[in-house]
């Protein structure tokens, strides 16, 4: 679906926005990719790593040094566009709460910028990548990610008939990515480590691939109709477990939940379960809004979730023991 497209990624240099062109470049013939982001450096990075891999597409990459804060600037890119991914973020929880106004600035005003761009532009799809922290906010990354949803999914209004079509995807911690508990355990380990600490013994987690992300985004980008959030069905595991995967011998200390953390994470809150169907390998919250339609905007195979379902990872029915976490974490490349 992507062949002889113009493809827009904001924060196209994050962990996001490589896997996503890597799996492009790797099954379809595009146009071109346009990489959105602000610094030159991790550009100039990602540009050399393709050349070495895609030396024969590497010329479907266009680097826009760009911030999202812009909004003329984001017309200029967008000029031809067909798809936007926005995935660019302030996405640090402790830099959110201790700078407000740029996390703000970033993810707020930043995706109102990406919504006009879009609209004046006569892009055909957005997809918003949001997150679990986005569900019931206890921290102001969560919470400028929420208002960041309602925004993506409100703009179908103004977009009438034939216009561009908004959705967003939905989902956790990505197992292994940056800043998360998969290195930071690593790094404990290869420094001689023999216990690993855990801020609560009763913390679960879902588990998501980057590949599974992206792919969810595909699923977007092909089947949106407009204001759908979309979210993977995936497995949960205790951090504890994790813990015995990647350190059998380890001694577990439990050292104290940490601010703005939460014990299980949530996909799917109980009140959006009134307007959420679960379809074979994901969830679609649809909105409530006057001019959605079930005719023009629902997906077929849906079924109508119970009232008061919550799609949490501590009460998921699909788990990872500690063996099966050990063989996911070798698919990563972690010993
Ligand atoms: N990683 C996860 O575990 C996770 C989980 C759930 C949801 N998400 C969501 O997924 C999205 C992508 O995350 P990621 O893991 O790919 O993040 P990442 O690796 O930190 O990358 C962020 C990207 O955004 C760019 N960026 C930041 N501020 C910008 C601005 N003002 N204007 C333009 N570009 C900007 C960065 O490049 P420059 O700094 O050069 O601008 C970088 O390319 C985010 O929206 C995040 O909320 C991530």
């Amino acid at each position: 679906m992507f062949n002889n497209t113009s493809i827009l990624i904001t924060g196209g240099t994050g962990s996001f926005g490589k896997k996503f062109s890597e799996m492009i470049l790797d099954q379809y013939d595009p146009k071109r990719i346009v990489i959105y982001s602000r610094d030159e450096f991790k550009q100039d990075v990602m540009k050399k790593d393709f050349s070495v891999r895609f030396p024969d597409k590497v010329n479907k990459l266009r680097f826009f040094i760009g911030d999202v804060r812009d909004l003329d600037r984001l017309k200029r890119a967008l000029n031809g566009i067909d798809y936007v991914i926005h995935a660019a973020a302030m996405k640090q929880v402790p830099a959110c709460e201790y700078n407000p106004l740029e996390a703000i600035k970033t993810n707020i005003n930043g995706a109102q910028n990406v919504i006009d761009a879009s609209l004046d532009l006569g892009v055909k799809k957005v997809v918003a990548l949001s997150t679990d922290k986005a569900v019931n906010p206890i921290n102001l990354y969560g919470g400028t990610k929420l208002v960041s949803d309602k925004l993506f999914i409100a703009a179908n209004a103004y977009s009438g008939d034939s216009g561009t079509v908004f959705s967003v995807v939905r989902y956790g911690n990505v197992a292994g990515s940056r800043g998360s508990v998969i290195p930071f355990f690593e790094n404990l380990i290869n420094d001689g480590a023999r216990s690993l600490p855990i801020t609560d013994f009763r913390m679960t987690r879902f588990w998501i691939t980057l590949e599974e992300g992206v792919n969810l985004v595909f699923k977007a980008l092909d089947e949106s109709k407009g204001g759908e959030t979309y979210i993977s069905k995936i497995s949960s595991f205790y951090i504890t477990d994790l813990a015995k995967a990647m350190l059998p011998e380890s001694e577990l200390k439990e050292v104290g939940i940490r601010e703005g953390e939460k014990i299980d994470e949530v996909m799917v809150s109980k009140d959006d379960s009134r307007t959420t169907y679960e379809y074979d390998k994901h969830y679609i919250i649809y909105p409530s809004f006057e001019w959605w339609n079930f005719t023009k905007h629902f997906t077929k195979g849906g079924l109508k979730i119970e009232d008061g379902f919550e799609y949490n990872s501590g009460t998921n029915k699909e788990w990872l023991s500690v063996e099966m976490l050990k063989e996911k974490l070798e698919e990563l490349g972690f010993k």
